[in-house]
Protein backbone atom coordinates (compact mmCIF):
# COMPACT_ATOMS: atom_id res chain seq x y z
CA UNK A 1 0.00 0.00 0.00
CA UNK A 2 1.62 3.08 -1.33
CA UNK A 3 0.37 5.54 1.60
CA UNK A 4 -0.16 9.20 -0.02
CA UNK A 5 1.45 12.47 1.59
CA UNK A 6 -1.90 13.25 2.70
CA UNK A 7 -0.96 17.34 3.59
CA UNK A 8 1.06 17.07 0.37
CA UNK A 9 -1.35 15.72 -2.13
CA UNK A 10 -3.72 18.67 -0.66
CA UNK A 11 -1.47 21.43 -1.56
CA UNK A 12 -0.95 19.67 -5.06
CA UNK A 13 -4.64 19.96 -5.52
CA UNK A 14 -4.97 23.47 -4.27
CA UNK A 15 -1.89 24.94 -6.05
CA UNK A 16 -0.88 23.08 -8.91
CA UNK A 17 -4.39 21.81 -10.28
CA UNK A 18 -5.78 25.31 -9.08
CA UNK A 19 -8.81 23.68 -7.99
CA UNK A 20 -11.37 25.85 -5.88
CA UNK A 21 -12.57 24.63 -2.60
CA UNK A 22 -15.80 24.96 -1.13
CA UNK A 23 -17.59 23.30 1.80
CA UNK A 24 -20.79 23.00 1.84
CA UNK A 25 -21.15 26.04 -0.91
CA UNK A 26 -19.18 28.52 0.51
CA UNK A 27 -15.71 28.69 -0.46
CA UNK A 28 -13.05 27.63 2.59
CA UNK A 29 -12.13 30.48 5.27
CA UNK A 30 -8.36 30.03 6.10
CA UNK A 31 -9.12 29.25 9.57
CA UNK A 32 -10.48 26.31 7.71
CA UNK A 33 -8.05 25.29 5.44
CA UNK A 34 -5.55 25.19 8.87
CA UNK A 35 -7.70 22.38 10.48
CA UNK A 36 -8.19 20.08 7.05
CA UNK A 37 -4.57 20.63 7.14
CA UNK A 38 -3.67 19.95 10.75
CA UNK A 39 -6.11 17.16 10.54
CA UNK A 40 -4.40 15.91 6.90
CA UNK A 41 -1.00 15.65 8.57
CA UNK A 42 -2.18 13.66 11.35
CA UNK A 43 -3.89 11.07 9.54
CA UNK A 44 -0.59 11.01 7.07
CA UNK A 45 1.47 10.45 10.02
CA UNK A 46 -0.67 7.67 11.72
CA UNK A 47 -1.16 5.84 8.65
CA UNK A 48 2.26 5.91 8.11
CA UNK A 49 3.19 4.63 11.35
CA UNK A 50 0.45 1.80 10.61
CA UNK A 51 1.70 0.86 7.64
CA UNK A 52 5.33 0.84 8.68
CA UNK A 53 3.84 -1.58 11.52
CA UNK A 54 2.26 -3.63 8.60
CA UNK A 55 5.27 -4.08 6.68
CA UNK A 56 7.22 -4.75 9.77
CA UNK A 57 5.40 -8.25 11.07
CA UNK A 58 5.26 -9.28 7.66
CA UNK A 59 2.43 -9.05 6.28
CA UNK A 60 2.79 -6.38 3.18
CA UNK A 61 6.28 -6.96 1.76
CA UNK A 62 8.29 -3.36 1.35
CA UNK A 63 8.28 -1.12 -1.37
CA UNK A 64 11.81 -1.80 -1.61
CA UNK A 65 11.60 -5.66 -2.25
CA UNK A 66 13.40 -6.04 -5.36
CA UNK A 67 16.52 -3.85 -4.35
CA UNK A 68 19.62 -5.67 -4.45
CA UNK A 69 22.36 -5.66 -1.54
CA UNK A 70 25.50 -4.80 -3.28
CA UNK A 71 27.82 -6.96 -0.17
CA UNK A 72 25.58 -9.97 -0.80
CA UNK A 73 24.05 -9.91 -4.11
CA UNK A 74 20.67 -10.73 -2.20
CA UNK A 75 17.00 -9.09 -2.77
CA UNK A 76 15.34 -7.48 0.47
CA UNK A 77 12.72 -9.83 -0.42
CA UNK A 78 15.26 -12.95 -0.21
CA UNK A 79 16.59 -11.80 3.16
CA UNK A 80 13.55 -11.38 4.48
CA UNK A 81 12.82 -15.02 3.42
CA UNK A 82 16.04 -16.42 4.49
CA UNK A 83 15.52 -14.82 8.24
CA UNK A 84 11.66 -16.28 8.33
CA UNK A 85 12.51 -19.43 7.47
CA UNK A 86 15.82 -19.82 9.63
CA UNK A 87 12.99 -19.00 12.46
CA UNK A 88 11.68 -22.51 12.73
CA UNK A 89 15.14 -23.64 13.13
CA UNK A 90 16.86 -21.28 15.72
CA UNK A 91 14.23 -21.83 17.93
CA UNK A 92 16.02 -25.63 18.56
CA UNK A 93 19.17 -25.12 17.36
CA UNK A 94 21.27 -27.85 19.10
CA UNK A 95 18.94 -30.52 18.23
CA UNK A 96 17.96 -29.36 14.66
CA UNK A 97 22.09 -28.90 14.19
CA UNK A 98 22.84 -32.32 15.52
CA UNK A 99 19.89 -33.57 13.17
CA UNK A 100 21.95 -31.75 10.01
CA UNK A 101 24.91 -33.42 10.77
CA UNK A 102 23.53 -36.83 11.34
CA UNK A 103 21.77 -36.27 7.61
CA UNK A 104 25.01 -34.96 5.96
CA UNK A 105 27.25 -38.06 7.86
CA UNK A 106 24.64 -40.55 6.60
CA UNK A 107 25.24 -39.15 2.94
CA UNK A 108 28.95 -38.57 3.53
CA UNK A 109 29.86 -41.11 5.39
CA UNK A 110 33.88 -40.27 4.42
CA UNK A 111 33.80 -36.82 6.37
CA UNK A 112 33.81 -38.73 9.49
CA UNK A 113 37.43 -39.66 9.04
CA UNK A 114 38.72 -35.82 8.65
CA UNK A 115 37.51 -35.70 12.79
CA UNK A 116 40.07 -36.80 14.49
CA UNK A 117 37.84 -38.60 17.53
CA UNK A 118 35.05 -39.89 14.96
CA UNK A 119 37.42 -41.62 12.53
CA UNK A 120 36.94 -45.56 11.66
CA UNK A 121 33.52 -45.14 14.32
CA UNK A 122 29.91 -45.90 13.56
CA UNK A 123 27.59 -42.35 13.06
CA UNK A 124 25.42 -43.88 16.23
CA UNK A 125 29.11 -44.53 18.57
CA UNK A 126 29.66 -40.65 18.30
CA UNK A 127 26.23 -38.82 17.48
CA UNK A 128 25.53 -37.67 21.16
CA UNK A 129 28.93 -37.00 21.50
CA UNK A 130 29.77 -33.25 23.12
CA UNK A 131 32.42 -33.36 20.05
CA UNK A 132 30.27 -34.16 17.61
CA UNK A 133 27.26 -31.92 19.32
CA UNK A 134 30.01 -28.45 19.58
CA UNK A 135 30.84 -29.16 16.26
CA UNK A 136 27.54 -28.99 14.57
CA UNK A 137 26.52 -25.87 16.70
CA UNK A 138 29.56 -24.46 15.60
CA UNK A 139 28.21 -24.52 12.32
CA UNK A 140 24.35 -23.74 12.50
CA UNK A 141 26.02 -20.42 14.58
CA UNK A 142 27.75 -19.50 11.73
CA UNK A 143 24.56 -19.73 9.73
CA UNK A 144 22.73 -17.60 12.64
CA UNK A 145 25.59 -15.47 11.77
CA UNK A 146 25.04 -15.42 8.19
CA UNK A 147 21.25 -14.84 8.81
CA UNK A 148 22.16 -11.94 11.24
CA UNK A 149 24.42 -10.61 9.42
CA UNK A 150 22.82 -9.56 6.03
CA UNK A 151 22.75 -6.29 6.55
CA UNK A 152 26.04 -6.07 8.09
CA UNK A 153 28.10 -8.67 6.35
CA UNK A 154 31.73 -7.63 6.70
CA UNK A 155 32.32 -9.17 9.98
CA UNK A 156 30.71 -12.49 8.65
CA UNK A 157 33.04 -12.41 5.87
CA UNK A 158 36.28 -12.52 8.49
CA UNK A 159 34.89 -15.62 10.17
CA UNK A 160 34.02 -17.43 6.93
CA UNK A 161 37.61 -16.63 5.71
CA UNK A 162 39.16 -18.29 8.71
CA UNK A 163 36.91 -21.31 8.59
CA UNK A 164 38.24 -21.84 4.86
CA UNK A 165 41.79 -21.33 6.58
CA UNK A 166 40.94 -23.66 9.09
CA UNK A 167 39.40 -26.20 7.68
CA UNK A 168 42.36 -26.26 4.75
CA UNK A 169 44.75 -26.88 7.16
CA UNK A 170 42.72 -30.04 8.71
CA UNK A 171 42.27 -31.60 5.49
CA UNK A 172 38.90 -30.43 4.55
CA UNK A 173 38.32 -30.01 0.92
CA UNK A 174 36.11 -27.36 -0.50
CA UNK A 175 33.97 -29.70 -1.71
CA UNK A 176 32.93 -30.67 1.70
CA UNK A 177 31.70 -27.03 2.14
CA UNK A 178 29.60 -27.84 -1.48
CA UNK A 179 28.28 -30.98 0.04
CA UNK A 180 27.28 -29.32 3.00
CA UNK A 181 24.81 -26.11 0.88
CA UNK A 182 23.50 -29.37 -0.93
CA UNK A 183 22.77 -31.54 2.36
CA UNK A 184 21.46 -28.28 3.98
CA UNK A 185 19.35 -27.48 1.30
CA UNK A 186 17.51 -31.17 1.31
CA UNK A 187 17.17 -30.94 5.48
CA UNK A 188 15.25 -27.64 5.20
CA UNK A 189 12.85 -29.37 2.40
CA UNK A 190 12.56 -31.95 5.28
CA UNK A 191 12.23 -29.93 8.36
CA UNK A 192 10.41 -26.96 7.18
CA UNK A 193 7.75 -28.68 4.67
CA UNK A 194 5.35 -26.01 2.92
CA UNK A 195 7.27 -23.13 5.01
CA UNK A 196 10.20 -23.78 2.69
CA UNK A 197 8.97 -21.64 0.14
CA UNK A 198 10.58 -21.47 -3.49
CA UNK A 199 11.89 -17.86 -2.69
CA UNK A 200 13.06 -18.86 0.63
CA UNK A 201 14.96 -22.45 -1.46
CA UNK A 202 16.27 -20.13 -4.15
CA UNK A 203 17.39 -17.54 -1.84
CA UNK A 204 19.19 -20.11 1.01
CA UNK A 205 21.59 -21.27 -2.53
CA UNK A 206 21.63 -17.89 -3.43
CA UNK A 207 23.32 -16.77 0.38
CA UNK A 208 25.32 -20.26 0.49
CA UNK A 209 26.83 -19.60 -2.92
CA UNK A 210 28.21 -16.70 -1.48
CA UNK A 211 29.15 -18.39 1.98
CA UNK A 212 31.00 -20.90 -0.05
CA UNK A 213 33.19 -18.53 -2.25
CA UNK A 214 34.17 -16.91 1.00
CA UNK A 215 35.17 -19.66 2.36
CA UNK A 216 36.89 -20.57 -0.99
CA UNK A 217 39.14 -17.53 -0.83
CA UNK A 218 40.21 -18.67 2.67
CA UNK A 219 40.87 -22.08 1.83
CA UNK A 220 43.40 -20.30 -1.49
CA UNK A 221 44.87 -18.14 0.92
CA UNK A 222 45.66 -20.66 3.43
CA UNK A 223 47.30 -23.06 0.52
CA UNK A 224 49.17 -19.89 -0.92
CA UNK A 225 50.43 -18.84 2.77
CA UNK A 226 51.53 -22.46 3.28
CA UNK A 227 53.26 -22.36 0.01
CA UNK A 228 55.20 -19.46 1.16
CA UNK A 229 56.20 -20.46 4.24
CA UNK A 230 57.44 -24.01 2.64
CA UNK A 231 59.38 -21.85 0.23
CA UNK A 232 61.10 -19.89 3.18
CA UNK A 233 61.30 -22.79 5.30
CA UNK A 234 63.13 -24.64 1.96
CA UNK A 235 65.73 -20.94 1.21
CA UNK A 236 66.57 -21.10 4.93
CA UNK A 237 67.88 -24.95 4.62
CA UNK A 238 69.62 -24.63 1.41
CA UNK A 239 71.33 -21.44 3.07
CA UNK A 240 72.51 -23.45 6.04
CA UNK A 241 73.70 -26.08 3.50
CA UNK A 242 75.84 -23.57 2.02
CA UNK A 243 77.67 -22.28 5.12
CA UNK A 244 78.55 -25.87 6.06
C1 LIG B 1 30.35 -23.34 7.60
C2 LIG B 1 30.73 -24.54 7.92
C3 LIG B 1 31.60 -24.89 9.08
C4 LIG B 1 31.91 -24.18 10.20
C5 LIG B 1 31.44 -22.79 10.59
C6 LIG B 1 32.81 -24.98 10.99
C7 LIG B 1 33.33 -24.58 12.19
C8 LIG B 1 34.30 -25.27 12.90
C9 LIG B 1 34.90 -24.83 14.11
C10 LIG B 1 34.56 -23.54 14.83
C11 LIG B 1 35.79 -25.77 14.46
C12 LIG B 1 36.66 -25.74 15.71
C13 LIG B 1 37.88 -24.95 15.42
C14 LIG B 1 38.93 -25.06 16.45
O1 LIG B 1 38.78 -25.86 17.39
O2 LIG B 1 39.94 -24.38 16.29
C15 LIG B 1 35.77 -26.79 13.48
C16 LIG B 1 36.55 -27.89 13.48
C17 LIG B 1 36.51 -28.88 12.54
N1 LIG B 1 35.67 -28.93 11.45
FE1 LIG B 1 34.31 -27.58 10.91
N2 LIG B 1 33.00 -26.16 10.35
C18 LIG B 1 32.29 -26.14 9.18
C19 LIG B 1 32.20 -27.15 8.24
C20 LIG B 1 32.91 -28.30 8.30
C21 LIG B 1 32.80 -29.36 7.33
C22 LIG B 1 31.89 -29.36 6.11
C23 LIG B 1 33.66 -30.33 7.73
C24 LIG B 1 33.92 -31.67 7.12
C25 LIG B 1 33.02 -32.40 6.60
C26 LIG B 1 34.31 -29.88 8.94
C27 LIG B 1 35.27 -30.54 9.63
C28 LIG B 1 35.91 -30.08 10.76
C29 LIG B 1 36.98 -30.82 11.44
C30 LIG B 1 37.55 -32.15 11.00
C31 LIG B 1 37.35 -30.06 12.54
C32 LIG B 1 38.42 -30.40 13.58
C33 LIG B 1 37.81 -31.25 14.64
C34 LIG B 1 38.81 -31.74 15.65
O3 LIG B 1 40.00 -31.49 15.50
O4 LIG B 1 38.37 -32.34 16.63
N3 LIG B 1 33.81 -28.65 9.27
N4 LIG B 1 34.84 -26.48 12.53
Amino acid sequence: MEVPHLKTRYYTLILAKNVHIECNGLPLTKAAHFIIRRFLCGMGALLSVIDAVIRKIGIMSPRDDEEVDSKTGLKVKEKRAITQSWKHVSQNLKQESMNFFNLLFTEHPAYIEYFPAFRGKKLEEFNTKPKFIAHAKNVFYALTLVVDSLDEPDELVEILLKTGRDHHNRGVPMAAFHNLAIVFDKFLTIRLGNNYTPLAKESWTKALTVVNAVIEKGIEDEKAANLEKEKTKQEKEQSTDTRL
